[in-house]
């Protein structure tokens, strides 16, 4: 059985469509306060459950209402609950960077794991270490067969040398990942350097030649735009020719439809695994559904 929570309905009825099933019911209802109550309508008992529930913004909310939406299967029965999370928010926050912080992510996995969760599916996380954090299973899907399809549909209309980029250090893996789906196409690796206290970008630089290239980068999020942009920045100054982004999950917040709508980049692709609202899409942006490939992980 399927079940979503508020955060990204339109994903829970795509992955339903493809495996021929409806989203089950839950009754959601908001306080005048904020605070939350979930009742299981439809009968689970001994069911196997699946909660779509990407915790993007408002992180917070979405996280408070997926742990009682397990709760709440728990409660009624469920055999099991599995937590489909593509966007699994706080998982930048997976160690501590400066003295005195909390570990976020720790604290996450240790709260799903309490009320009942039975395993996790998530997507393109930030680092294959986060897995680790968890004690039940995580299955780890990624969006990159997607982006290398789309590449391949791309190179078609270009003429030239290509060339895919990562725009910082952490994404080494998978623009390895990518090159190899691509028949070992080139890759550079941008070193950026931000600030921990502001998150702002002071320097960045890459490892090799990229002029007259049109470049591909591909990230596994995109927050504010500023890795995105200060990326393009640095491509142009080489003298790339074009510039494609990819990105997993479109996070967007503050400015970044704004920032993104930039005239060094063509296009910017982003998944379904954030719910994108009407007010936050801007004409470069296309999506490319992760719809089918959660559903053959439920399936499988
Ligand atoms: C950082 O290490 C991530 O891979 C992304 O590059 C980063 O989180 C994007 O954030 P923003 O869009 O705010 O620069």
């Amino acid at each position: 059985m399927i079940f979503s929570g508020s955060s990204n309905k339109e994903l829970a009825e795509s992955v339903a469509r493809y495996l021929n099933l409806v989203v089950s019911s839950l009754e959601i209802t908001v306080f005048p306060d904020g605070e939350r109550r979930i009742r299981v309508i439809d009968d689970v008992l001994e069911k196997d459950t699946f909660v779509i529930q990407p915790t993007a913004t408002p992180g917070d909310q979405n996280y408070m209402e997926l742990f009682l939406i397990v709760d709440a299967l728990r409660r009624s029965g469920a055999r099991s609950v599995t937590g489909i999370v593509p966007y699994l928010g706080y998982q930048r926050q997976d160690h501590v960077f400066r003295s005195g912080e909390a570990v976020s992510l720790e604290v996450i996995s240790e709260t799903l794991e309490r009320v009942g969760l039975s395993k996790i599916v998530c997507l393109d996380l930030h680092s294959v270490k986060i897995p680790e954090v968890f004690s039940i299973p995580v299955l780890h899907l990624s969006a990159l067969p997607l982006f290398a399809q789309k590449i391949r549909e791309i190179m078609e209309t270009l003429e030239g040398k290509t060339i895919l980029v990562t725009p910082d250090m952490g994404g080494i893996r998978r623009i390895k990942q990518l090159s190899e789906m691509l028949d070992n196409m080139p890759y550079a690796i941008i070193e950026k350097d931000r600030d921990l206290e502001t998150g702002s970008i002071r320097d960045a630089s890459i490892d090799r030649e990229v002029k007259d290239r049109t470049a591909f980068i591909v990230d596994d999020m995109i927050s504010t735009g500023k890795t995105i942009i200060a990326a393009a920045e640095l491509l142009k100054e080489k003298g790339v020719n074009k510039i494609y982004v990819f990105a997993t999950h479109g996070v967007l917040s503050k400015e970044a439809p704004e920032i993104l709508e930039n005239e060094l980049i063509e296009k910017v692709y982003l998944t379904d695994s954030v719910y994108i609202p009407e007010e936050k899409k801007f004409p470069k942006l296309e999506i490319i559904s992760i719809a089918d490939t959660i559903a053959n992980a439920i399936s499988s």
